[in-house]
């Protein structure tokens, strides 16, 4: 099989953690190099952009929130999109033969081109127009990335589908609303936009480490009863909504004591990922059959994997590990969704 090369991209913090799954997890991974703050190119003996998405799912891998297949190379100080337009073009119509096209511009480091990104855009697209396709900034099965670095501009095509996120480089932005009362508030939107959860998850959530109550407002705002477990204080806001309920505890006070039952515990607890891991188990008799949990596994910046591994071991005690992803909003901690086995 041919090499090809993909680009990927992870939290900038996380570069040497993405690149040690890819080359422990993917066979035919031969090489990581990375070209920016949060990319990579990825080399393998025959894996396409499609593939490490899968695995990425599948696996899961954690650390890699985007990919597309690298096409072309080129370097904007010197030259442009037209030096690889022909082989731009042959490469979307490997993947589609209808005209729509996303263009997802992304810059990864602090780059100094005598255009900006505005400038950058008007030229792809023209470009792209050129060659008879309409483009459009999102919503378009097919998307071509071109990704600047501080040294290169990197050039990939991809069905968005196989891509991990519809988002250039995979970097969601999400917009402060007044009613927000913690930026934890992010990580369970982002998740919401990322994984698809089953339309009848059901009514009743129960909210681990919940104060000041970011998550316990997301929850409300999407029609569950929830009740929030947390020693420290909530939101006044969050504690006039209605269906919100505060238990003023720990998480392994209320499971101890608790009769009620869930079809949604989510875990947002300060706490050691095996410990958190723990405890989520220990609340497997508070979920109902095939209910679904989220948790995130607090690692730091030391030993991440071994600690994922451990953390995975436990909850695999009574979960099905459905989707793990270090977001754009998780910082030193990755987000987990875990279904309760039958
Ligand atoms: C990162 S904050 C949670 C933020 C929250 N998800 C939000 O969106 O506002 C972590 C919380 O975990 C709580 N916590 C730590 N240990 C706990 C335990 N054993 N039981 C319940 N809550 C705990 C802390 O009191 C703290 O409020």
């Amino acid at each position: 099989m041919a090499s090809r090369q993909s680009l990927i991209s992870m939290a900038e913090d996380s570069f040497p953690l993405a690149k040690e799954e890819m080359l422990r997890r993917v066979d035919d991974a031969v090489a990581v190099r990375r070209v920016g703050a949060e990319a990579a190119i990825v080399e393998t003996e025959g894996a396409t952009a499609k593939d490490l998405a899968e695995l990425v799912r599948r696996t899961p891998l954690l650390f890699t929130r985007h990919v597309t297949n690298v096409v072309a190379e080129f370097d904007p100080a010197a030259s442009d999109l037209a030096s690889v337009v022909d082989t731009l073009d042959a490469a979307i119509r490997e993947l589609t033969s209808e005209p729509l096209i996303a263009l997802q511009l992304w810059v990864s480091g602090k780059v100094h081109y005598d255009f900006n990104r505005h400038d950058a855009r008007q030229r792809a697209s023209q470009l792209l127009s050129d060659r008879g396709y309409r483009v459009s900034r999102a919503g378009s099965p097919v998307a071509v990335s071109v990704c600047f670095t501080p040294k290169t501009a990197v050039v990939g095509v991809n069905r968005v589908e196989d891509s991990l996120s519809s988002w250039p480089g995979g970097e969601i932005r999400l917009s402060r609303s007044p009613e927000q009362v913690s930026r934890a508030e992010f990580k369970l939107e982002e998740l919401f936009k990322t994984y698809e959860f089953p339309a009848d998850l059901g009514e009743d959530a129960l909210d681990y480490g919940a104060a000041p109550g970011g998550w316990t407002r997301i929850l409300a705002s999407r029609g569950f009863r929830t009740t929030a477990v947390d020693p420290g204080d909530l939101d006044p806001r969050v504690l006039r909504l209605p269906d919100v309920v505060h238990e003023r505890t720990t998480a392994g006070n209320f499971l101890r004591s608790s009769r009620d039952r869930f079809d949604l515990i989510v875990n947002d607890m300060k706490m050691s990922p095996t410990r958190s891991s723990r405890l989520m188990v220990d609340s497997l008799h508070l979920l109902e059959p095939g209910g679904f949990a989220i948790t995130t596994l607090k690692t730091g910046d030391r030993g991440v994997l071994p600690q994922i591994e451990q953390s995975f071991a436990v909850l695999r005690e009574g979960y099905d590990i459905e989707f793990a992803r270090q977001l754009r909003h998780n910082r030193n901690e990755v987000t987990v969704v875990l279904r309760k086995q039958r």
